[in-house]
């Protein structure tokens, strides 16, 4: 049996999901038996070692409920070009865009890109994300799809952070199908989902559902099929242009909409209408360098629930930290940082069905635990580029 026992907890910040609101507890103790949290309460009488937090704040881990971490190299040449005045749309049309990481996938090796995810987790870890939903997507046929699930899986297996995986293999359509979109879409429906079912790695299904990448109807019948297998939908929505993704989204049942810098008011009224999640990814916003944030007091107005992740790719989101995105969040979109916390932990949590683990510091969950080299949850997001970690737990441990 393993035991510790964090003293001296300054302030606890964590959901309380009877009162819908972040709760403040001072002066407890935190008792941990074999990865579970057994007690808060003042002066625990028990024998085991002990953890001096000296009177720091203490969060739950983060949950970062979007990312793209499996790609061999890094797209720094269309940061350049954006710094000239392209777009990430222009730059697609011309070839780069998600399509740029696909050679690299399809010719790295399994062992490689394990070498580069394992890193990549590595740094996720650091910053206090202790379970990240992680997609595939740029493979784009059969066989580069499986081997990035299996990477994600391979990782998961060796590494301590948790990998929930989702299979995104219509993130674009790939060279080959430039010309025959319809040909991609039955590619996915009648041999990718399948394969990828059989596989049993992803949980989730994800499109790009978005005007110039996967229209509605052509969604659709990809989210369908995947619901058939098993596999629950989830969709990169109205990022760019309104395209009636978020009312997809809600008509389909997906567990998430992420993005919606462009949802319309019908959208936001559906997704409220099907408890969908709007998952907001204001770090692309931001890395773009655009102003268009996500509506997120519309939303929020309309009662929809909001998580929020970092969209960590090569291409338009090359962020990995959440603290940092709850800056923006916080600076960009006028999230309380109550709001903030709620949304990069026990919300994106629940999108990934795992809200009853993980997602708030609560006697029965997961020990996954942040202690901060800070006093007060407001200087989190008020110290933007740093990040004052003094441990990171998981499970019980100290990993970082
Ligand atoms: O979420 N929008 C689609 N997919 C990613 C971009 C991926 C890439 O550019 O490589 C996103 O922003
Ligand atoms: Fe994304």
């Amino acid at each position: 049996m393993s035991k510790i026992k964090l003293i001296n907890v300054g302030e606890i910040a964590t959901y309380n999901n009877r009162t819908k609101n972040i709760d403040y507890i001072i002066d407890k103790e935190i008792l941990i038996i074999d990865g579970i949290i057994k007690n808060i309460d003042e002066d625990i009488i028990d024998t085991c070692k002990i953890f001096d937090c000296k009177d720091k704040l203490v969060t739950p881990g983060f949950v970062d409920p979007h990312t793209h971490p499996v790609f061999l190299d890094g797209r720094e040449e269309e940061f350049g070009l954006r710094m000239q005045g392209a777009t990430y749309q222009e730059i697609a049309k011309k070839g780069g865009g998600i399509n740029s990481s696909v050679n690299g996938v399809r010719n790295a090796s399994i062992e490689e890109l394990v070498t580069l995810v394992t890193k990549r987790m590595d740094r996720f870890l650091k910053l206090g994300t202790t379970t990240v939903e992680a997609k595939s997507g740029y493979g784009l046929n059969v066989e580069s799809e499986l081997k990035s699930l299996k990477v994600l899986d391979t990782v998961n297996r060796n590494h301590v952070i948790d990998i929930i995986p989702t299979f995104l293999g219509a993130h674009a359509f790939p060279p080959e199908y430039k010309n025959d979109h319809d040909g991609y879409i039955d590619l996915l429906c009648n041999e990718m989902i399948p394969a990828v079912a059989d596989q049993g790695i992803a949980k989730y299904c994800d499109i790009f559902c978005e005007n110039g990448y996967f229209n509605i109807e052509q969604s659709r019948r990809l989210l369908k099929t995947a619901k058939k297998y098993g596999l629950t939908p989830r969709l990169h929505a109205d990022e760019f242009e309104d395209s009636g993704a978020a009312e997809l989204a809600a008509e389909i049942g997906a567990v998430s909409a992420d993005h919606l810098m462009a949802i319309s008011e019908v959208g936001i009224a559906k997704l409220a209408d099907a408890n969908v999640t709007a998952t907001l990814l204001p770090g692309t916003t931001f890395f773009l360098g655009s102003t268009n944030y996500a509506p997120v007091k519309k939303l929020m107005e309309a009662e929809v629930n909001i998580a929020l992740a970092t969209d960590y790719n090569p291409g338009s989101c090359h962020i990995q930290s959440m603290p940092f995105i709850i800056s923006l969040a916080c600076i960009y979109m006028g999230l309380s940082v109550e709001d903030a916390l709620i949304s990069a932990t026990f919300n994106s949590a629940k999108t990934l069905s795992l809200d009853r683990e993980i997602g708030s510091v609560e006697v029965g969950k997961n020990a996954d635990l942040i202690i901060w080299d800070l006093e007060s949850l407001i200087e989190i997001p008020y110290c933007v580029t740093d990040v004052p970690i003094m441990k990171v737990m998981k499970n019980g441990k100290f990993v970082s």
